[in-house]
C-alpha cells in the first residue's frame, strides 16, 4: 500500500450547477427541453439500452427523462444536501447561481431569490463548508437569449450588471468566484458550432464572436467583482480585449487579492497527438482551442483554474500511436477514461503560473462499480503534479447528487449520492464514504 499525502489546506468537496438539481426553473434551457423531450424519447427507442437503465426512473424512452423538471428539488432540499456533505468530511462546495431567478426580466431583480442564494451560503458556512460560487453554468434567462445571448456586443455588459447585483449581496460571505464554467470549451461548440444545445446554431462566424464576447465579459466582471471588494486590478497590465492567436503566453504575476478570487472553469481534456512534424502541429493548434484559448485570451485576468477533467480525446491524429486503446470507458457519456490525463493537463496549466482547483471530476456509475477507483486513480495522478511543482489547491469531486445531464437527462448518475426521483430520497453510495475517508485524512491510500 502506498500512502499520497496531499498539503495541508488542501480542501475537499464536491460541485453541482443550479440547473442540474434545483429544479422549476425558468430558462432558455427549460424552455428547449419542453419543446424537444418527445423527439428525443422518440429516438431513444431506436437504440438497445441496458437493463439497468432502463429499471431507472425516468427511463431513456420517457419524456420525463429530458425534462429537469423538479431535477433533485435541491432549491427546497439544500440543508439536507449540505448535511450529506458535512457528514461526508468535506470543507469546500461549489455551486451555481441561477441569472434567470436573480433577473427574470431585463432589469428586474428578484430581492426573494437572492435571498434565497443568501441562505444557500449560509446552510454551507454554518456547516463549516466554503461557499465556492459559478455565476454561469450553461443556462440564460430567456430575454438574454432572445436578445441573441452572448451572440450579442451588449452581452458583457447585460452579464456584469446581473453579477454586480449578486456579489454585491453575497461578498461579506463569500471569496471564491467561478465567472463561466467551460464557456468555450463546451458551450460554445455545443450551441453554436455543433448544434446539439440550444439554440442549435452550427456557425463558425457565431462560434467565434461568442468566444470573443464571453471573453469579454469574464474581464469585465473579473474587473467588478475587484472593484466592490475594493481591489484595484491597477497591477494588471492594461490588456486588449482581441483574443491571443498565440500558442503560448508569458506568464505574469498573479493578480493580488486578499479575501477574494476570481477564477474560471474549463473543461480540459487530454488530447495526444502521434509523433510526426503534421501530427505535432494539429495536436497543437486543436489543443490550444480546445483547452487553453479562454486561460490565454482572458489571461492575466483571473486569480486561479479550475480544472474539469474527465476523458482522453482521440480527435488529433496519430493518437494511438502514443497513448494506446484504454479499456476503461464511461459507457454512459461514451467517454474513454485515463487517470494520467489529469496530470498532463496539469501539467500544461502550469505556466500560467496560477493556482488550480479541480472544479470537476467524476465518472456516471449507477451501480457504483468503478466510482471509487476512478476517483483514487485520478487522485494518484493529482499528487503527482503537485510533487511536480503544480499548485493545486483542492479537488471538488461532480457531482454531490445524480442529476440532470443536459442533454442526456437523467440517464447519467454521476452522484456520491444517488437520487430517487420520484421521491427526491437520498442515498450515500459507497464509494463516497471511501472519498470522505481521504477528505478526513487528508490522504490517499491504495
Ligand atoms: C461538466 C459540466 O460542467 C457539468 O454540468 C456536467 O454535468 C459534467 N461536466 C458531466 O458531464
Amino acid at each position: 500500500m502506498t500512502i499520497y499525502k496531499f498539503p495541508d489546506n488542501f480542501k475537499w468537496g464536491s460541485a453541482t450547477s443550479a440547473h442540474q438539481i434545483e429544479g422549476d426553473n425558468n430558462n432558455d434551457w427549460s424552455e428547449w427541453e419542453s419543446k424537444n423531450a418527445n423527439l428525443k424519447a422518440q429516438k431513444a427507442k431506436e437504440k438497445k439500452w441496458p437493463d439497468h437503465i432502463l429499471s431507472n426512473y425516468p427511463n431513456p424512452l420517457q419524456e420525463e427523462n429530458y425534462i429537469s423538471g423538479k431535477a433533485c428539488d435541491s432549491y427546497n432540499r439544500y440543508e439536507e444536501d449540505f448535511d450529506i456533505a458535512e457528514k461526508l468530511n468535506q470543507n469546500i462546495h461549489r455551486f451555481s447561481i441561477e441569472w434567470s431567478r436573480i433577473e427574470p426580466e431585463e432589469g428586474r431583480f428578484n430581492e426573494k431569490e437572492m435571498q434565497h442564494y443568501i441562505n444557500v451560503v449560509k446552510a454551507l458556512k454554518n456547516r463549516g463548508i466554503e461557499p465556492m460560487i459559478t455565476l454561469w453554468h450553461f443556462t440564460n434567462p430567456v430575454w438574454f437569449a432572445q436578445k441573441g445571448g452572448f451572440l450579442n456586443i451588449d452581452s458583457p455588459k447585460y452579464f456584469t450588471r446581473y453579477v454586480k447585483f449578486v456579489v454585491k449581496n453575497l461578498k461579506d460571505q463569500v471569496g471564491l468566484w467561478i465567472t463561466f464554467n467551460e464557456a468555450t470549451t463546451v458551450y460554445s461548440g455545443h450551441s453554436y458550432l455543433k448544434g446539439l444545445w440550444p439554440p442549435q446554431h452550427t456557425n463558425i462566424l457565431e462560434w467565434r464572436r461568442v468566444n470573443k464576447n464571453i471573453v469579454r465579459a469574464h474581464i469585465q466582471t473579473y474587473k467588478a467583482i475587484k472593484e466592490i471588494y475594493n481591489h484595484s486590478p491597477a497591477n494588471l497590465e492594461s490588456f486588449e480585449v482581441e483574443p491571443q492567436r498565440f500558442l503560448e503566453v508569458q506568464p505574469r504575476d498573479r493578480a493580488t487579492s486578499h479575501n477574494v478570487e476570481v477564477g474560471i472553469a474549463e473543461s480540459n481534456s487530454f488530447n495526444p497527438s502521434g509523433n510526426s512534424f503534421y501530427e505535432r502541429i494539429i495536436g497543437r493548434v486543436y489543443n490550444y482551442y480546445r483547452n487553453l484559448f479562454f486561460l490565454s485570451a482572458a489571461f492575466p485576468y483571473y486569480d486561479f483554474i479550475g480544472l474539469n477533467y474527465y476523458n482522453l480525446d482521440r480527435k488529433v491524429p496519430g493518437s494511438y500511436k502514443s497513448v494506446p486503446k484504454q479499456d476503461w470507458y464511461m459507457e454512459d457519456m461514451g467517454w474513454e477514461i485515463y487517470p494520467k490525463g489529469i496530470w498532463h493537463v496539469l501539467g500544461q496549466l502550469k505556466k500560467f503560473k496560477k493556482p488550480i482547483y479541480i472544479t470537476e471530476n467524476g465518472t456516471a456509475d449507477s451501480k457504483d462499480l468503478v466510482r471509487e477507483q476512478y476517483i483514487k486513480e485520478h487522485l494518484k495522478w493529482v499528487w503527482r503534479a503537485i510533487q511536480d511543482g503544480v499548485e493545486v489547491q483542492g479537488y471538488l469531486y461532480w457531482s454531490l447528487l445524480d442529476n440532470f445531464e443536459w442533454a442526456y437527462g437523467f440517464i447519467p448518475r454521476f452522484g456520491l449520492v444517488e437520487v430517487d426521483f420520484k421521491i427526491f430520497e437520498r442515498r450515500i453510495r459507497p464509494s463516497a464514504l471511501e472519498y470522505a475517508r481521504i477528505c478526513k485524512e487528508n490522504t490517499l491510500q491504495i
